[in-house]
């Protein structure tokens, strides 16, 4: 990890209640898949090209229309408002001004309109998507994509990976199940089948599927990411169904502890999807080269989800800029050591696994206890 942002996760540790601190860092179960998603990355090494003539790595991405100035986005994540008063604003603030896109969350404890607000205040062409989960009533799951599109979000991102809440260790031992009653989650405001005034609980559904999905996209004219895939097969049918680009991720260990390493889900998905939309991918992302190594393994961008996070509750917005800075700046140097002129031009024979393999067992001109 990156000195910067463990500066800021040591600093928002020490900021933050110790319940919510919990919520922010925990996982499922025994936090297996939390602590392969950081770990897999570690196990990888970047191959470097040398005499490219490359010239400085140029970190610009193109994504469902807009122009971005690095390829890592910010995650959607939960409750802003509980790591810093300024909430999702902050956030929005930060990713406009960094150049990227916040996701921001159906459970975030500021109106999505006042998150775009906010993203346009620093930029007018700045992007905001809106992360959802399907809900069991149709109608409800419209109007919350309706909702977003008049806010002025360019893209709906479905998480498919929730079908039941994951089972959260450290929030159950802590007791950790609500909102302090000042905070709420204040999309799922005044929705159809209420008073207007009320807020729902966000249903998870294990009934979901494919088709409700389809009624979404008939309904909204945004272009919708889905999000929590790891099987091949799910790619391509997202691909086939006219998804507009799928998301390699595990909720960052939230929800299936079982799940592998997103990274190491990544190249099977990118090539079952076979450059049809766009891969994305986050969990465990915490430094330039892990950016370098997604992307070379065929993600077109990455998320970040906890680091933004720390960067918020240390900081504020000042603190998620840093964070997107650094990666952006690591990032492009982690490209140029790789003579790499830009995202695209990393390939995946430039990924191998870390570790003593063959060559170097096999009488090459080291001995294994000089290493
Ligand atoms: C999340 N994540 C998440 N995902 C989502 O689709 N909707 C949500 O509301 C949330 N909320 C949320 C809260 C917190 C505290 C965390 C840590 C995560 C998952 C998130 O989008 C992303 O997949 C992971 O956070 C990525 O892993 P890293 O970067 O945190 O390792």
């Amino acid at each position: 990890m990156t000195g910067v942002l463990r500066e800021l996760r040591d600093k928002a540790g020490v900021r933050l209640d110790p319940v919510h601190r919990d919520f922010f860092e925990g996982g499922a179960g025994e936090e297996t898949a939390l602590a392969d998603n950081e770990r897999a990355f570690r196990r990888l090494a970047l191959l470097p090209r040398v005499l490219t003539g490359s010239g400085p790595a140029d970190t610009r991405v193109r994504l469902l229309g807009a122009d971005l100035s690095t390829p890592v986005l910010l995650s959607p994540t939960a409750f802003h408002r509980l790591a810093h008063p300024d909430g999702e604003s902050a956030t929005a603030r930060a990713a406009a001004a960094a150049g990227t896109v916040l996701i921001t969350s159906m459970a975030a404890t500021t109106p999505v309109a006042e998150v775009t607000a906010a993203a346009r205040s620093v930029r007018e062409d700045a992007a905001v998507w809106f992360q959802l989960y399907l809900q069991p009533d149709a109608e409800v799951t419209g109007a919350l994509a309706e909702r977003a599109r008049r806010a002025g979000c360019s893209a709906l991102v479905v998480t498919a990976d929730s079908p039941v809440f994951g089972r959260r260790t450290r929030d159950d031992r802590n007791g950790f199940h609500d909102l302090p009653p000042w905070l709420a989650a204040e999309n799922m405001r005044g929705l159809p089948g209420g008073p207007p005034d009320a807020v729902r609980d966000i249903a998870m559904s294990p009934a979901l599927s494919w088709d409700d999905l389809r009624r979404l996209r008939d309904a909204t004219p945004l272009p919708l990411v889905l999000k929590g895939v790891l099987h091949p097969a799910d790619a391509r049918r997202a691909a086939d169904e006219g998804l507009a680009a799928v998301m390699v991720s595990n909720h960052g260990g939230r929800q299936l502890d079982a799940a592998p390493a997103t990274v190491d889900a990544l190249p099977a998905v990118a090539d079952a999807v076979a450059g049809r939309v766009p891969v994305l991918l986050d969990g465990g992302v915490r430094g330039g080269a892990d950016v370098v190594a997604a992307l070379a393994l065929g993600a077109r961008a990455v998320g970040i989800g906890r680091p933004a996070l720390w960067g918020l509750a240390a900081e504020g917005e000042s603190g998620v800029r840093r964070v997107l800075e650094e990666l952006r700046e690591e990032t492009a140097h982690v490209l140029t050591l790789c003579g790499a002129a830009d995202c695209s031009a990393v390939t995946r024979d430039q990924v191998v696994r870390r570790g003593p393999g063959p060559a170097v067992r096999s009488g090459g001109p080291w001995r294994e206890e000089e290493s």
